[in-house]
């Protein structure tokens, strides 16, 4: 039986050793054309699409190469003006007003809501959060109307354009532990905190503290505790807190300090692009 099957298959006709025949077994048909169908369809698809390495770039293929040369056309009309002029000509209004009166004008101010929203977006929602409602104990909120720094447009654009690195600091080696308690207690009632209510000994104490000279907080706080625009010494009477208000982190801020590090634009940024941001925070809500 063995041998009879043996006889049917086809052999390539050499013989080694006197008797050692190789089979001569030809691929299917079908294998055969999938094969050179896949040649084919590699072929088709380098010519097509981005394939092959080439230095330091790729072959593009025909189809890629079509978008983007159409991408390219398309960019370069809105860049110029062709496509979207309201664009360009909002993009050389804003670069002749100063952020009030791009605030004032309506129209340029829908185009600074949807571009300042993206440049937001990327550039400072990060750290502020994507409607700038801010990360509490280390990026102020935006929108709230507490200004460390002001928020009129132009010390909104300052703030951007230079940057701003508030400096408080830390009274661990100054003061003791009791001196610092006072003065949280005294931080508490100003902002009218639970935690600071029914101990009226110690808030006077803190008080005393606070504008004496040993602590020295009036220098940077002010006498009614308000703050200080100039240095961004925050208004500790309102109840907002950029660190945390209860007890235990007001303590941590007085004894370590604090240096909150909101980095300068000018090198990033076009000072168009600084003027639409500065309009579009300001426009959040809390601006003045
Ligand atoms: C790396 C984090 C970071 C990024 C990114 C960042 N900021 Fe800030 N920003 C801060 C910090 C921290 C402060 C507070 C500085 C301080 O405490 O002195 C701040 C403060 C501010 C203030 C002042 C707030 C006040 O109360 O006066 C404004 C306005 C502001 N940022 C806007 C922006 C805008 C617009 C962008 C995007 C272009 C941006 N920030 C990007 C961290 C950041
Ligand atoms: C050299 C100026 C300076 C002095 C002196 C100073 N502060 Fe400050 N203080 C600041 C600044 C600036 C900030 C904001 C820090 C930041 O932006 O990161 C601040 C922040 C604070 C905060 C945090 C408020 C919040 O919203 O979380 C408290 C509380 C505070 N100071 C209380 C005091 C007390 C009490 C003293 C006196 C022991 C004092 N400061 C002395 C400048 C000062």
């Amino acid at each position: 039986m063995a041998s009879n099957d043996e006889q049917k298959v086809q052999t390539t006709g050499h013989t080694w050793d006197g008797d050692l025949a190789e089979y001569n077994n030809p691929l299917p048909q079908w294998w055969v054309w999938v094969f050179y169908g896949t040649v084919v369809f590699a072929v088709i698809y380098w010519i097509l699409y981005p394939a092959w390495p080439v230095g330091d770039t790729y072959t593009q293929g025909v189809l890629e190469y079509n978008k983007r040369a159409k991408l390219d056309n398309t960019l370069q009309k809105v860049e110029t003006g062709q496509l979207y002029p309201e664009r360009q000509e909002a993009l050389s209004q804003i670069a002749q007003k100063n952020p009030v009166a791009i605030l004032d004008d309506p129209e340029l101010m829908n185009f600074v809501n949807s571009s300042g929203k993206v440049l937001f977006g990327d550039n400072c929602a990060p750290c502020h959060g994507s409607g700038g409602q801010g990360v509490k104990g280390h990026y102020p909120n935006l929108t709230d109307g507490a200004w460390l720094y002001g928020g009129k447009p132009s010390d909104i654009h300052e703030t951007l354009v230079k940057g701003r690195n508030g400096y408080m600091p830390g009274h661990e080696n100054k003061l003791s532990e009791q001196q610092i308690e006072a003065l949280a207690m005294y931080e508490g009632s100003l902002a009218g905190e639970d935690w600071a209510e029914g101990n009226p000994e110690k808030v006077a104490r803190g008080e005393e503290l606070f504008q004496g000279d040993e602590a020295a907080c009036y220098a940077c706080h002010g006498r009614d505790a308000k703050g200080n625009q100039t240095l961004g010494a925050p208004n500790l009477t309102d109840a907002i807190w950029l660190y945390g208000g209860d007890k235990a982190t007001v303590i941590e801020t007085l004894a370590k300090g604090r240096g909150g590090e909101m980095p300068a634009w000018e090198d990033r940024l076009s000072g168009d692009q600084i003027k639409i941001l500065a309009a579009y925070v300001h426009s959040l809500g809390g601006g003045q």
